[in-house]
């Protein structure tokens, strides 16, 4: 189909176009002067790449417009695409026409380091570097793999709503908002309950959005909005609902390998590291791994008056936290799910182990390098008493939950889910510090602007 918007040539595609005339629309990322020569790094979004201005190849305005140009302002160059072994991308281009669009004054960030709450102050132009252009673009391959694995594989994308009466994981970490007549409403901390019901009349779904927790931590790995995929399977038992989750897990770190080496090698990722990601991952229930953790003198780390208190052994019983995940993932060079944990330190929809009713059918799956958890699922209760059991239990509004319930009043079956946080993924794929760097604009406890 002929295309009615505007065909502009772009940098990622320059090879197409050796030897030709393009035209250009862009940024200037940088630009360095000798003699009769112009040298201007143009960004147009795709990429990066040089454009030459000859003082012979074009006229005295031109020339003199080029010389303006500062930092970031926008520009139009028309000029030939040329081989030269010597540039990064390949090939250079010299400069035929140049037209101003806007003539860009002090922008903030310079070449020089800018501190980090600096350049957070400025993220709608910091998005503009180059490691977060990189970061953008890793970002999207991991969206575009995820929607592609499950699409391919006869799942639905059926969307849960934002705005809800009632908690999914917990009521400490809920944002709640005015709800005209009706009372209170909730921004949704997970879609999965919804899911739920979608995945009884469609079979496999997933549902993609944002999830919101209030959450009091402020560590490199949380926000307060974050992107979550979560696919729901009728008739998946906790065994399926991991080995999809292995599955897409390749999936995404191979797509991204396969599409994204510039971007990585931009970030300076260690791909060795991430050519390994193939299935098996390594399993471990949580008995092992609280085995491993006394084997190896990793402590509990609680807090008591404000001071940490390190408690030896490991409890069972206690939920891991940053230092116990660390700790087991050195080991290993793939990811970890770790399964069975006690239903105490788990969210109320779980299923009871049928062999040992102290743990839940939950799983997590941990990431190397200090990636953490990136996903956390669980076959869910498909026993209505036991359901109910369990939301009397958490002290959880009945009334609230009684469409839920009517899923095992109606049809019950055995299904099962997970949920991967995007951020997290694409934290550890691209090996960023920290997760305010891996969302557009990012929100946290302190954070709002811009
Ligand atoms: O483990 P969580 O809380 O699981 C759920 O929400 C389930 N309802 C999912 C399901 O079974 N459908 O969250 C799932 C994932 C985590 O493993 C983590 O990757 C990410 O969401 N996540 C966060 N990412 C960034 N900031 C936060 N505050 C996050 N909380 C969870
Ligand atoms: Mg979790």
């Amino acid at each position: 189909m002929e295309s009615r918007y505007k065909q502009y040539n772009y940098i990622e595609n320059l090879a197409q176009y050796e030897g030709k005339e393009i035209v250009l629309n862009g940024w200037v990322a940088d630009k360095t002067e000798k003699g009769k020569l112009i040298f201007i790094q143009l960004r147009d979004g795709t990429g990066t790449n040089q454009c030459v201005v000859f003082k012979g190849n074009v006229s005295e305005s031109v020339f003199e417009n080029a010389k303006k140009l500062t930092q970031e302002s926008s520009v139009r160059i028309v000029g030939q695409v040329r081989k030269d072994d010597r540039a990064q991308s390949g090939y250079e281009i010299d400069v035929n026409d140049l037209s101003i669009y806007q003539l860009s004054q002090n922008y903030p960030i310079t070449p020089k380091e800018h501190g980090d709450a600096f350049l957070m102050a400025h993220r709608h132009l910091w998005l503009r570097s180059s490691r977060q252009h990189a970061i953008m673009r890793v970002r999207a391959s991991v969206i575009k793999a995820i929607k592609d694995f499950f699409d391919g594989n006869g799942f639905k994308q059926v969307d849960s709503p934002m705005l809800t009466p009632s908690a999914c994981e917990g009521t400490s970490t809920l944002f709640e908002t005015k709800y005209f007549d009706l009372g209170s409403a909730y921004l949704s901390q997970s879609g999965q309950l919804y899911a739920e019901a979608s995945a009884l009349a469609l079979g496999k779904v997933y549902t993609f959005g944002p999830a919101f927790r209030a959450e009091l931590s402020k560590t490199r790995k949380h926000l307060t909005e974050f992107w979550m995929v979560e696919p729901e399977m009728a008739f998946f038992d906790l065994q399926d609902d991991m080995d999809l989750a292995e599955d897409m897990v390749e999936y995404i770190v191979q797509y991204v390998l396969k599409n994204n080496l510039r971007e990585l090698n931009t970030l300076e990722r260690d791909i060795t590291k991430l050519e390994k990601i193939r299935r098996p991952f390594y399993r471990l229930s949580y008995d092992e791994a609280v085995d491993w953790l006394q084997k190896n003198d990793i402590p509990l780390i609680r807090k008591v008056d404000n001071q940490e208190v390190e408690i030896r052994p490991f409890p069972w019983g206690e939920d891991f936290g940053a230092p116990q995940e660390e700790a087991l993932m050195e080991q290993f060079d793939k990811p970890c799910i770790i399964h069975r944990y006690p239903a105490s330190v788990k969210a109320f929809y779980m299923k009871r182990d049928p062999n040992n009713p102290e743990v839940v059918l939950a799983m997590d799956m941990l990431a190397t390098e200090k990636g953490g958890e990136i996903i956390g699922g669980s076959q869910r209760e498909d026993d209505e008493n036991l359901l109910l059991e369990r939301i009397r239990h958490e002290n959880l509004p009945e009334d609230d939950y009684q469409w839920y319930l009517d899923l095992r009043r109606y049809g019950s079956v055995p299904h099962s889910g997970f949920g991967l946080g995007i951020e997290r993924t694409v934290k550890w794929i691209t090996g960023a510090a920290h997760i305010r760097e891996v969302i557009p604009f990012p929100r946290m406890i302190n954070k709002i602007y811009p």
